[in-house]
């Protein structure tokens, strides 16, 4: 028999994927001791049941990760049958490969905690790590499913914006998510230019070192003019990627210009400049932002389904 644990950063959503499932939730206790450590308890019997932790990991990633790992442990320890994390957006998935010698590989010390407290199985969304497809795929050991939001969002975008929508990839890393929510691939490119000689890197002979490259245009041969668009991605973040390629589809003419996340995290004043910038501005509610309102639950319903 399932049952849904909800932490602190996902207790509205895990209520809405328990009531749509017909299944039994409780709201984990949490509470922050006044010397900043996290305190949970489990009020209800887990043993030998499948229980499903709900708990995004935005704001606050590193007490949400915390939270989330207290409160798989204490199931375990109350003899749970089997532990699923829900975790909509999987904080360190950005830092999915060692970028230079020395740093850590942040995702695999995630799931290697995960797995420490017994995590049998994750269910993220469109997860950054590795860009890997929606479906099933390893995490350091961990089996995980990737579920896309990209198909709700353009869905509630044709219904708010228009139904004739061109949808754009605002640089390389967003191509699978686009493939996958329209079957083609049209994104932006990003080019780093050397700060010295105004040169693309690739054609630079200024030997400067790789990260003080600047990107300092989009370009794409895709015609704008007149069209409804939509910037769809994974992130927002410090917002700086959706922002160029907004102005790159007004500049070139686009009528409209949408723009659409799964993960609005909105750093500093981004979420107010892309309101200003854009027609219309959505995110889903794998973190809770003023723009929420494409919710993922059906994506993670259909998942738990199959495990139920
Ligand atoms: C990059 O590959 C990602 O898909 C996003 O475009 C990126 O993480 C967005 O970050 P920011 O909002 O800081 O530009």
């Amino acid at each position: 028999m399932m049952l849904i644990l909800n932490g602190s950063k996902s207790t509205l959503l895990g209520e809405k994927i328990a009531i749509d499932l017909g299944i039994k939730f409780e709201n984990v206790s949490t509470r922050v001791f006044p010397d900043g450590e996290t305190y949970v308890r489990i009020n209800t019997d887990v043993k030998g049941r499948d229980v499903v932790i709900v708990q995004t990991m935005f704001p606050d990633q590193n007490d949400s990760l915390m939270e989330f790992l207290l409160i798989a442990d204490a199931a375990k320890e109350m003899g749970a049958k089997n532990i699923i994390g829900v975790v909509p957006y999987l904080a360190y998935s950005r830092q999915d490969r060692k970028f230079q010698p020395g740093e850590a590989l942040s995702i695999k010390t995630v799931a290697n905690l995960m797995k420490a407290v017994g995590v049998n199985k994750l269910i993220t969304v469109d997860t950054h790590y590795q860009h890997v497809k929606p479906g099933e795929f390893d995490l350091f050991g961990i089996p995980c499913i990737n579920v896309s939001a990209g198909r709700l969002l353009l869905d509630h975008l044709k219904e708010k914006v228009d139904k004739d929508l061109m949808t754009i990839g605002p640089d390389l890393g967003s191509s699978e998510m686009i493939k996958y929510a329209t079957g083609e691939e049209k994104i932006l490119k990003k080019v780093k230019k050397c700060p010295i000689c105004g040169k693309p890197a690739e054609q630079c002979q200024c030997r400067v070192k790789k990260k003080k490259y600047e990107i300092t245009e989009v370009v794409s041969e895709i015609d704008f003019t007149g069209k409804n668009v939509v910037i769809l991605d994974d992130i927002i973040a410090s917002g700086s990627t959706m922002i160029n390629a907004v102005k790159k589809a007004k500049s070139e003419g686009a009528n409209k210009v949408a723009a659409a996340a799964t993960h609005g995290l909105f750093m500093k004043d981004s979420l107010i400049k892309l309101k200003e910038l854009t027609d219309y501005l959505v995110v889903t509610d794998s973190i809770f932002t003023p723009v929420s309102n494409v919710s993922v639950a059906p994506l993670i319903i259909e998942e738990l389904k199959k495990i139920n």
